[in-house]
C-alpha cells in the first residue's frame, strides 16, 4: 500500500470544481486520483497518467466504482500536451498534480530494483518497456560519469570513492544486485557515520539517471503551466532538493512580471509578464502527526501555483 502525502493539502491547492478537468499526472497507487475523483460530478474528468503499466492498472480498479470521466494514459508526463490536444483539453485544465518519485509499491517490491534493503536485479526502470537499465549505468559508465551522477544527483560526499570501488570491483565481474552495489557503498564509508544508510544517495542518482527524472520534470513544468486555463492550478510535490530547487525556480520565473534583462536600467517590457502566481509562498511540508504516522513523508515538500493569463 502507499499512503498519499499532503493529501489533504494537495487537494485543498486544487481548489477543485465539480465540473471541471483535473490531471493526477504520477497516479501511483491512486491515493490522489481517488480523492480528486470523490470531488468530481459525473460531467468532471480525470485523467491519470503513469510511466509505470503497473501502476495504471491499479489505479483502473481502484476507480473502477467513480463515475466522473476516466481516462488513463501509461504515458511520462513530460508529454502531458500531447495527451491534452488528443483529449481537446489543452489549455482548459483546471488542476495538475505531480507527486514526484517512487511508489511504496515500486521500493517493496524487490524485483524492481529500486530499494537497497533487499536483494534484487540492478533495474531500477519506472517504465519497463526502457530497455536502459540500472545495470547499463552501473556496469557501462565511466568512472567520472558515475562520480559525476554521485555528486550531482545523489550530492554524495564520497562520490568519486564509490566510483573508484566500482569501476574496481566490475573488473572481477559484473556488478548485477542492489545488495552488491549496496556493499559497495557501505564499504566505501567504513568506521564513518553516516545519518542514513550508505547506500540511499547512489541509488537515489541512479534512479533519477535511468528515468531521466529531472529532464522530465523541466519540460513537464513548462508543458503543464501552458496547458492550463486561467485561473487552473499545478501542484508538485518532491522528495528532494533538486526536484525541489528546480520547481522553486520554475515557479519563480514564471511569476516574474518584468522580463527585461538583468543589466537594463529601465523596464521597457510593460511589467505584466507574469504567467502565474505563486501560492505557496513558504514551501509546504508534511505536519508533526504526518510524519509520525508515516514516516516516508518526511522528506516531502508542496508547492503550488495559479496561472493568470
Ligand atoms: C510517489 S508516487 C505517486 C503516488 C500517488 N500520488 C499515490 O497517492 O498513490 C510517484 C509515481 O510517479 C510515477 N512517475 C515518476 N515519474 C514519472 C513521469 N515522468 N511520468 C509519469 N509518471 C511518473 C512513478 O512511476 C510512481 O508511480
Amino acid at each position: 500500500m502507499h499512503t498519499p502525502v499532503l493529501l489533504k493539502e494537495s487537494i485543498g491547492y486544487l481548489n477543485i470544481q465539480p465540473d471541471g478537468v483535473y490531471f493526477d499526472c504520477t497516479s501511483g497507487g491512486g491515493g490522489h486520483s481517488e480523492e480528486i475523483a470523490k470531488n468530481l460530478s459525473e460531467k468532471g474528468m480525470l485523467v491519470c497518467l503513469d510511466m509505470d503499466s503497473e501502476a495504471i492498472e491499479r489505479v483502473k480498479k481502484r476507480l473502477e466504482h467513480y463515475n466522473c470521466r476516466k481516462y488513463f494514459y501509461h504515458k511520462n508526463f513530460k508529454d502531458i500536451d500531447l495527451i491534452a490536444e488528443e483529449l481537446g483539453v489543452k489549455g482548459k485544465i483546471n488542476g495538475i498534480l505531480a507527486d514526484l518519485g517512487t511508489s511504496m509499491f515500486q521500493l517493496k517490491d524487490m524485483t524492481r530494483g529500486f530499494s537497497f534493503m533487499g536483494d534484487g536485479e540492478l533495474d531500477m526502470r519506472m517504465n519497463k518497456n526502457s530497455n536502459f537499465t540500472a545495470k547499463e549505468v552501473v556496469n557501462r559508465y565511466t568512472e567520472n560519469e558515475l562520480a559525476s551522477i554521485f555528486k550531482e544527483y545523489g550530492e554524495e560526499k564520497l562520490a568519486k570513492k564509490i566510483a573508484r570501488m566500482i569501476v574496481e570491483e566490475r573488473k572481477v565481474a559484473p556488478i548485477k544486485t542492489t545488495s552488491k552495489l549496496s556493499e559497495i557503498a557501505v564499504k566505501a564509508y567504513g568506521s564513518r557515520r553516516s545519518k542514513i544508510h550508505p547506500a540511499t544517495r547512489i541509488f537515489q542518482a541512479i534512479r533519477i539517471e535511468v528515468n531521466k527524472e529531472l529532464d522530465n520534470l523541466r519540460i513537464f513544468l513548462d508543458k503543464a503551466i501552458d496547458s492550463l486555463l486561467k485561473g487552473g492550478r499545478l501542484v508538485v510535490i518532491s522528495f528532494h532538493s533538486l526536484e525541489d530547487r528546480i520547481v522553486k525556480n520554475s515557479f519563480r520565473e514564471k511569476a516574474k512580471k518584468c522580463i527585461c534583462p538583468e543589466t537594463q536600467m529601465r523596464c521597457t517590457c510593460g511589467g505584466n509578464n507574469a504567467v502565474v502566481k505563486v501560492l505557496t509562498k513558504k514551501v509546504v511540508r508534511p505536519s508533526e502527526e504526518e510524519v509520525k504516522s508515516n514516516p516516508a513523508s518526511r522528506s516531502a515538500r508542496l508547492r503550488a501555483c495559479e496561472k493568470v493569463v
